[in-house]
């Protein structure tokens, strides 16, 4: 095993213009704004605009994170997107974002592990970049889930939205970087979280369709206990990661995996407020406003952690 890390070098994130309340979801579906408050913690939501796309949103977040970098397009030769919406089948959305940014070199191409998507593609990423195979990744999370939303159903319609969060990361040999990951999935579980239709199976997206309560049950206990071989693995107190910064599906989700690992809640990123469920994006979307808002900062110890369809779920943990 090398010295080297991938360490996140600069990041950056992008909302559409468009707000949707609860109350003007109200005014579509059989809900209130009370309901949703309540059972998931949510007030708004970002709705990318009639074509504004997936790669649309992941490339402005890109020029965020090269900014804050303080790097170039040209600097970057792999690009990795997470995300469950692609503009097209193919070619990959990360081939769309690095033809937008006017990179000819390096490699790209895209994951899907839906919600988990971040995660799993920041693992990949250090992967890739501690081997030498590459020396900078630009690692996207973005997502138009509005686009596979039936917005005739109150139990999908109101949960989601669409963003992007994006992380350049360095081989360097450094203390800073990820430091470890958890990956889990298990196809059993795939007809609670899934599209109605597919490519292959129905020549059509469908729309997204979950069986919230059962998912809700996973989602505290699967990722409290990835977190927790996580940590174990390696040899950190849990009172010692400065923030905890979870995947945004629900309120009630992150304070209740918050509590099982005794996790102060003043030490939560929570955005889900004003973001709902991004999938992919959530989690870089988080961290990138806890940054901006001057709540993470250089060389503290983060905890990050994602589920979705699949079911798939993971944790990582990093110094930024
Ligand atoms: O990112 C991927 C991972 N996803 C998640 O982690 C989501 C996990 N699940 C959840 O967050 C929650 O299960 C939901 C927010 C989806 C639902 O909350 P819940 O407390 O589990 O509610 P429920 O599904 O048990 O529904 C309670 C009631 C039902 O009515 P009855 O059967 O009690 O009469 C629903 O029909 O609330 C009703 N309901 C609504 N009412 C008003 C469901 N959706 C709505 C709505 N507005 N939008």
């Amino acid at each position: 095993m090398s010295d080297f890390r991938a360490r996140l070098a600069g990041q950056g994130y992008y909302l559409p213009e468009r707000v949707v309340t609860n109350e003007e979801l109200s005014t579509r579906v059989e809900t209130s704004d009370e309901w949703i408050r309540a059972r998931t913690g949510i007030r708004e939501r970002r709705i990318a605009a009639e074509g504004e796309t997936t790669s649309d949103l992941g490339f402005e977040a890109a020029k965020q994170a090269l900014s804050d970098a303080r790097l170039s397009a040209d600097d970057i030769d792999l690009i990795i997107v997470a995300t469950t919406t692609p503009d097209l089948v193919f070619p990959a959305t990360a081939a769309l974002i690095q033809k937008k940014l006017g990179i000819r070199h390096g490699a790209a191409f895209d994951i899907q592990a839906v919600c988990s998507g971040f995660i799993y593609a920041l693992a990949v990423a250090d992967g890739l970049l501690k081997g030498g195979v590459f020396q900078r990744a630009l690692v996207i999370g973005s997502e138009t889930m509005s686009r596979i939303l039936n917005w005739e159903d109150r139990t999908t319609c109101v949960l989601f939205g669409d963003g992007a969060g994006a992380w350049i990361l360095d081989r360097t040999e450094s203390d800073s970087g990820l430091l470890g990951y958890d990956l889990r999935s298990e196809g059993h579980y795939a007809d609670i979280l899934k599209t109605s239709g597919g490519v292959s199976a129905t020549q059509s997206s469908g729309f997204l369709e979950m069986e919230g309560p059962a998912v809700f049950k996973h989602a505290v206990t699967k990722i409290s206990n990835s977190m927790q071989r996580l940590l174990e693995r390696e040899n950190v107190d849990v009172n010692d990661v400065d923030w905890f910064v979870p995947h945004q599906a629900n309120q009630r989700i992150l304070e209740g995996v918050a509590d099982k690992l005794k996790i102060d809640r003043n030490r939560v990123v929570s955005t889900v407020a004003v973001h709902g469920n991004t999938s992919a994006a959530s989690v870089p979307l988080a961290f990138g406003q806890a940054v901006s808002d001057g709540r993470i900062k250089r060389g503290n110890l983060c905890l990050l952690e994602a589920l979705g369809g699949g079911l798939t779920w993971g944790s990582v943990l990093m110094r930024y």
